[in-house]
């Protein structure tokens, strides 16, 4: 058949956010893993849409390992960022690094789609999506084209929806 365009994609956010469990939901059933480990480093994974096929640098979030992220900004064509939406104590470091990637040289005047994940929302203390984009002030990203989903990553819920939402602004 016709080969799928490829697409890089950074998977950026803090450590425990869900990232990991986020692109492993993403693969086929066949490719998933069972136990998912924090990341060191970083890992690179791979999944297709109907008309995509993407490259997944799935970054760890841990405070020591997030000065690596900014190697990768050159190569990424869209960013997929995590939040802990139930983590009210670490949402302004969240959006420190947030306003720090969007601030970037390599980031900085590229119309890069952004795709915010507001994980975790079976949680009880889960805050909804509307005010983690509050939170976070995505209403200020005026030059690049950003979507918010709320998402359970271990049930699957939500990660469909802002899956298409990335491919539409690819293609
Ligand atoms: P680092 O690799 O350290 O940066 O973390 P990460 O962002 O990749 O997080 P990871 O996917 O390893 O998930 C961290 C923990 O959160 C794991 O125990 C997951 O099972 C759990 N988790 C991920 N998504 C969800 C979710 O939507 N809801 C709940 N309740 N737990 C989740
Ligand atoms: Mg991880």
């Amino acid at each position: 058949g016709l080969k799928k365009k490829e697409v890089h994609v950074l998977c950026l956010g803090l450590d425990n956010s869900g990232k990991t469990t986020i692109i492993n939901k993403l693969k086929p059933s066949n490719a998933q893993t069972q136990d998912i480990v924090p990341t060191i480093g970083f890992s690179i994974e791979k999944f297709k849409t109907s008309s995509l096929s993407f490259t997944v640098f799935d970054m760890s979030g841990q405070g020591r390992y997030r000065n690596l992220w900014e190697h990768y900004y050159k190569e990424g064509q869209a960013i997929i960022f995590v939040i802990d939406s139930s983590d009210k104590l670490r949402m302004v470091v969240a959006k420190e690094e947030l306003d720090t990637l969007l601030n970037h040289p390599d980031i900085k005047h590229r119309r890069l789609p952004i795709l915010f994940f507001a994980n975790k929302m079976d949680l009880r203390d889960a805050i909804s999506s509307v005010k983690v984009s509050q939170l976070l002030s995505l209403e200020n990203i005026k030059d690049k084209p950003w979507h918010i989903c709320a998402s359970d990553a271990l049930k699957g819920e939500g990660l469909q929806e802002g899956v298409d939402w990335l491919q539409d602004q690819i293609t």
